[in-house]
């Protein structure tokens, strides 16, 4: 067995590696752009912190997606305030949308559905929606990271 440890890379092996690496760059090329539709919010980037048009004729449990950054968000108007949750699904990263009669926000892609505090109901996502940070000021909403 030790002398096998010892055999130079013969032309087989070095065909198997060529193969191989082809392999995984063609998975890459097919991958990348399917992820980058699942994950629109990442192409491209917008200021830190976005006034919300059109907040003050939005009804308590209405939400609308909004661009923070790179992050496509989810305000939402509740009763005592504006909520905002990124609208990225922390499984595998589709965009969910708020869903006012159950008031939670559901993932197309694997059934998930969080609380409208951003925690998962069901489905396979590991953790919570982050939250954003809500500003209100006047009649102007304002939405940030931190
Ligand atoms: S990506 Fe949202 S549940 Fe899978």
């Amino acid at each position: 067995m030790s002398g096998q440890m010892n055999k130079p890379p013969t032309r087989r092996s070095f065909l198997d590696l060529i193969l191989a690496v082809g392999s995984l760059l063609t998975t890459a090329a097919v991958s990348i752009p399917g992820l980058m539709y699942l994950w629109p919010a990442a192409k491209g980037g917008g200021p830190a912190k976005v006034e919300v048009e059109g907040a003050d004729q939005m009804t308590p449990g209405q939400g609308k997606t909004i661009q923070v950054g790179s992050q496509a968000v989810v305000v939402v108007r509740h009763r005592s305030g504006f909520k905002a949750y990124s609208a990225v699904c922390t499984h595998l990263g589709c965009l969910v949308t708020w869903d006012s009669p159950t008031k939670s926000f559901l993932c197309p892609c694997h059934a998930a559905v969080f609380d409208e505090n951003g925690k998962v109901v069901s489905g396979p996502p590991p953790a919570p929606l982050p939250e954003f940070v809500v500003k209100e000021i006047g009649d102007k909403v304002f939405v940030s990271a931190a």
